[in-house]
């Protein structure tokens, strides 16, 4: 959950650094803090809060170097505080560490050093590290990491540099995300491909215990055992300016915005000319697909949702029987699993800590794991039998939009294709679903042209202290996912249920104070949701209506209504999500929230 980024060459290290962590600031921003060697010193600047204070109290001409480290961070063992703040450094301040991760034996390390005569200064499980290369450098500071790694528990990528090696930086992962960027007469590490893209797109996933020695020419890997290795090193083809604001005024909005391209992508790389759908990817056969007996969906969080409306979408159109579950539930609950089960992994980064470990138990108890990722080479997509990426370019906001259209978008035409494959529709069946599909981006864009509608429905509610997000069928997961935008990026108590499921708790809660959010596009369940408004406004509720254009029904029973095109009603899931997610951006914004870095959040939980 942190972000980490270290660099060697020739150029001045500290905007190379900050530059870095700014672009790493979605992965934490409690604190941030660079350590550089300068000639001869090592030189550490941390402050609490965001990468800008940092950049703010660094007096650039004060410091010179080229080589060094630098840390966001996102506390899990300490307060955020100047002192607690990375970087961490040994008892005489020659070796300095980052990381990202949790020590779980953390303690029982700290004790021992502290009995052998270290001096802590944090309270953080990290500080341990710099104690422990410590007591075990004798002048090779690879040598020093190889003999600590071997006495820590639980998950971490490191970046170390010391002043008495003063042209390297040392960096190994097991468990949190880490790369290397290969530069000409320059090399970097760091957590994500963003904060390196300025200066190369030569890039290598380093793989759990890969122990990497990097100097302004050379880019060194081992092993545990101190055995090189090598690893592959991919391009990466999408651009910097992907990763960029271009404008906007914060991620979330760009992304919002980007969704019509991402389906038009997703079109293009999974539809041929004749509208039939393909997964080239996929390393499962025919037979594979038509032996499946049931299939397990794991995820967290907005991932999860998705999940869940990937379940409605294959029961009904490939009829296999669909499990959906938390990963952080499935991986403790013991899940019997049945011959010719399938599991899939949904994950926008591919590192969240917990359906990495879901995975690893699906795989232990021998089933085939497909993941659906964003994040090229991520843990998951290494870990997994199979891939499916949704190729919605880097998602920067914390509140994830775009990858979870496009994640829904993939259950749509993995379900319509499973039915393909087995039997249970034929070619025109594909054709016709297909077509539908093709129309969401212009569909798509015809919400985003009225989002001044929707922005004047936040700044009229944007007093409540509490809101109801109601759906049925395939849109009671979006009813989850609005609630869950809103709570998350404007930190006003949002609650999502089954509209169903209303009379049996949520209904306590109306009043002439409360607005519901009802998405009730049409649909075989549309009837079902007017009755739902109507005992709302019994009530004297407020309602909020995600409905079908022209429907002039709803519109005598609602206080406010949001228009989505008519579509399927497999479809209708990701139109009613856009306004539900510029609802809660305008709801954020108007309310003075940092939109794009809510608070306590962290877009990659690589922790439990
Ligand atoms: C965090 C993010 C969410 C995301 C969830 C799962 O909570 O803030 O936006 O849905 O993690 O992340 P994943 O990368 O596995 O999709």
């Amino acid at each position: 959950m942190c972000g980490i980024v270290g660099y060697v060459g020739k150029k001045e290290v500290v905007p190379i650094l900050i530059d870095g962590l700014r672009r790493l600031e979605y992965r934490g921003y409690d604190s941030a803090g660079i350590a550089l060697l300068d000639k001869g010193n090592l030189t550490v600047a941390k402050s609490k809060g965001k990468v800008e204070l940092l950049d703010n109290s660094v007096n650039r001409s004060h410091y010179s170097g080229t080589v060094g480290i630098g840390h966001t961070r996102w506390a899990t063992h300490g307060e955020p505080s100047v002192t607690n703040a990375h970087p961490h450094t040994d008892c005489s301040k020659s070796i300095a560490i980052v990381h990202n991760g949790i020590i779980e034996n953390y303690l029982e390390l700290k004790e021992k050093l502290i009995k052998e005569g270290h001096k802590f200064r944090s309270k953080t499980d990290s500080e341990v590290i710099a104690h422990l290369i410590e007591k075990y450098y004798k002048g090779n500071l690879e040598k020093a990491v190889l003999s600590s790694i071997k006495k820590l528990k639980g998950s971490y990528a490191i970046a170390v540099i010391t002043k008495d090696e003063p042209h390297k930086v040392v960096a190994v992962k097991c468990g949190s995300p880490l790369i290397v960027g290969i530069g000409k007469e320059e090399n970097f590490v760091a957590s994500d491909v963003p904060a390196i893209l300025t200066h190369t797109r030569k890039v290598i996933y380093l793989h759990d215990y890969d122990v990497v020695v990097l100097n302004e020419k050379k880019v060194q890997i081992k092993n545990i055992k101190g055995k090189n290795v090598n690893r592959r090193v991919e391009k990466i083809t999408w651009d910097i300016n992907a990763a960029e604001k271009g404008g906007y005024s914060h991620f979330m909005l760009k992304e919002i915005e980007e969704q019509p391209d991402v389906i038009l992508n997703i079109i293009k790389r999974r539809i041929d000319d004749k509208r039939r759908i393909f997964f080239d990817e996929l390393k499962l056969n025919k037979n594979d697909f038509k032996s499946i007996k049931k299939i397990t969906i794991i995820a967290c969080g907005t991932a999860w949702h998705a999940g869940l409306i990937g379940k409605y979408l294959i029961e009904k159109h490939a009829r296999i029987p669909v499990e959906v579950d938390l990963s952080s539930e499935y991986r403790y609950r013991k899940p019997p699993s049945i011959k010719n089960e399938l599991v899939i992994a949904v994950s926008q980064s591919g590192e969240t800590a917990d359906t990495l470990a879901a995975l690893r138990l699906a795989r232990h108890n021998k089933l085939k794991v497909i993941t659906v990722c964003n994040v090229i080479g991520s843990s998951m997509v290494r870990e997994s039998d199979s891939v499916i990426y949704t190729h919605a370019g880097p998602e920067i906001g914390v509140a994830s939009t775009k990858a979870y259209t496009a994640q829904i978008s993939i259950f749509y035409l993995l379900a319509v294709h499973l039915a393909f494959l087995r039997g249970v529709i034929g070619r025109n069946t594909e054709h016709k679903l297909v077509k539908e599909f093709e129309e969401l981006p212009k569909l798509i864009t015809r919400i985003l042209n009225n989002k001044k509608d929707i922005e004047s429905c936040a700044e009229k509610y944007k007093q409540a202290s509490s809101f109801l997000y109601l759906g049925r069928n395939i849109n009671y997961p979006t009813a989850l996912e609005g609630a869950l935008k809103l709570k998350e990026i404007s930190y006003i108590h949002a609650e999502g249920c089954s509209a169903g499921e209303m009379k049996h708790g949520p209904i306590a809660l109306v009043d002439e104070k409360l607005p519901t959010v009802c998405i009730a596009p049409k649909s075989v369940t549309y009837e079902k949701m007017l009755s739902n408004i109507q005992e709302l406004k019994a009530r004297c509720g407020i309602v909020v209506s995600v409905a079908t254009e022209r429907d002039n029904i709803i519109k005598k029973h609602s206080d406010y209504v949001i228009h989505i095109p008519k579509v399927n009603e497999d479809l209708s899931c990701i139109l009613a999500t856009i306004p539900l997610q510029l609802l809660a951006y305008y709801m954020a914004v108007a309310k003075g929230r940092d939109v794009d870095r809510p608070r306590n959040l962290a877009k990659s939980v690589t922790v439990e």
